[in-house]
């Protein structure tokens, strides 16, 4: 089967999944399949996509929580008028720490109807969401009552067991957001290393998300055989965690030519509703890159933990 890849007014092209056995110690994506008992939670997924159907016709979040867990108050709701991704912040407090939720579009493209509710707590720039294990459990908290079909992800047997296996330790899941990609959008290339994180969770519930997924090191090569630029392997490692790197940024994102040579070379993958996708990093060069696309037109609703080890959070 092929997928016709759109994203952000570029066709890509009609592409094949690969069949690569891969391999997390080699920071390749691992796509798990049927992992997450989606069947168990209808309901409560029907109700995430309804409210995100909402926000995005302009619903303010305060007005679509369900009743909140005992402590937890709606502080107020603030708009940061110069990021042009924030729709709106939702501000509460629990247990004298403030959290909030903050959604936003996943690019300013006018027909690209994606977006996300990441929650978390402290000063954003501070990434001090590790050291407050309070906060943190206050926050994961207010996710579950939010969106409680997380639970079938945070507590899946199979999960649990593929995440033990690869990290050798008890998973902790932070940094909890919500996406629904929308027809037509999706996420350019990133990667999402946070230091003393072993890697990110990825659970599609429903809708279907197409992932080229690929070592950054192995992106390097494949960007150095499909060009003469960028010779210089450490340069463009490098290059590529710079914020704007225009012609690079351009090459693989909006290249239907490389988007199709690394889906050739086996690095495209599709997820469905329940299946999953472990996205491992260990530093800036050894971590999975990735650049998602919206397949199908049905709504698309889908979580995404941090994975830290157990033992190397705060008590
Ligand atoms: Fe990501």
């Amino acid at each position: 089967m092929r997928y016709r890849l759109r994203r952000r007014g570029i066709d890509h092209g009609a592409v094949a999944p690969g069949a690569r056995t891969t391999s997390w110690e080699a920071c390749e994506p691992v796509v798990l399949r049927s992992v997450i008992p989606i069947h168990r939670a209808r309901p409560s997924i029907l109700r995430a996509l309804r409210m995100i159907a909402r926000l995005r016709r302009g619903a303010d979040l305060a007005s679509r929580l369900p009743p909140l867990p005992r402590g937890f108050r709606i502080l107020g709701t603030t708009v940061n008028t110069g990021d042009p991704l924030e729709i709106h912040k939702l501000h509460l407090s629990a247990r004298g720490r403030e959290l909030y939720i903050k959604v936003n579009w996943l690019s300013t493209y006018p027909r690209d109807g994606s977006l996300r509710l990441r929650f978390s707590f402290g000063a954003e720039v501070l990434d001090d969401w590790a050291e407050d294990p309070v906060a943190s459990r206050a926050s994961d908290r207010l996710f579950e009552r939010v969106f409680p079909a997380s639970r079938l992800v945070t507590h899946s047997p199979a999960i649990l067991r593929h995440i033990r296996s690869r990290i050798q330790a008890q998973p902790r899941f932070v940094q909890r957001i919500v996406y629904s990609n929308a027809p037509g959008g999706g996420a350019f290339f990133h990667h999402d290393y946070v230091p003393r994180q072993a890697g990110v969770v990825y659970a599609q519930l429903a809708g279907a998300t197409g992932w080229i997924a690929l070592p950054k090191r192995t992106l390097a090569r494949q960007i150095q055989n499909h060009t003469r630029r960028w010779r210089d392997t450490r340069a463009l490692l490098d290059y590529l965690d710079a914020p704007n790197p225009d012609r690079l940024h351009r090459l693989i994102n909006h290249s239907p030519t490389f988007t199709r040579r690394l889906a050739k070379d086996g690095w495209f993958s599709v997820l469905r509703p329940g299946d999953s996708i472990l996205l491992p990093s260990r530093g800036w060069d050894d971590v999975a890159w990735h650049s998602i696309f919206t397949v199908g037109r049905s709504p698309n609703l889908a979580l995404s933990f941090g994975i830290r080890r157990k033992e190397n959070f705060a008590p």
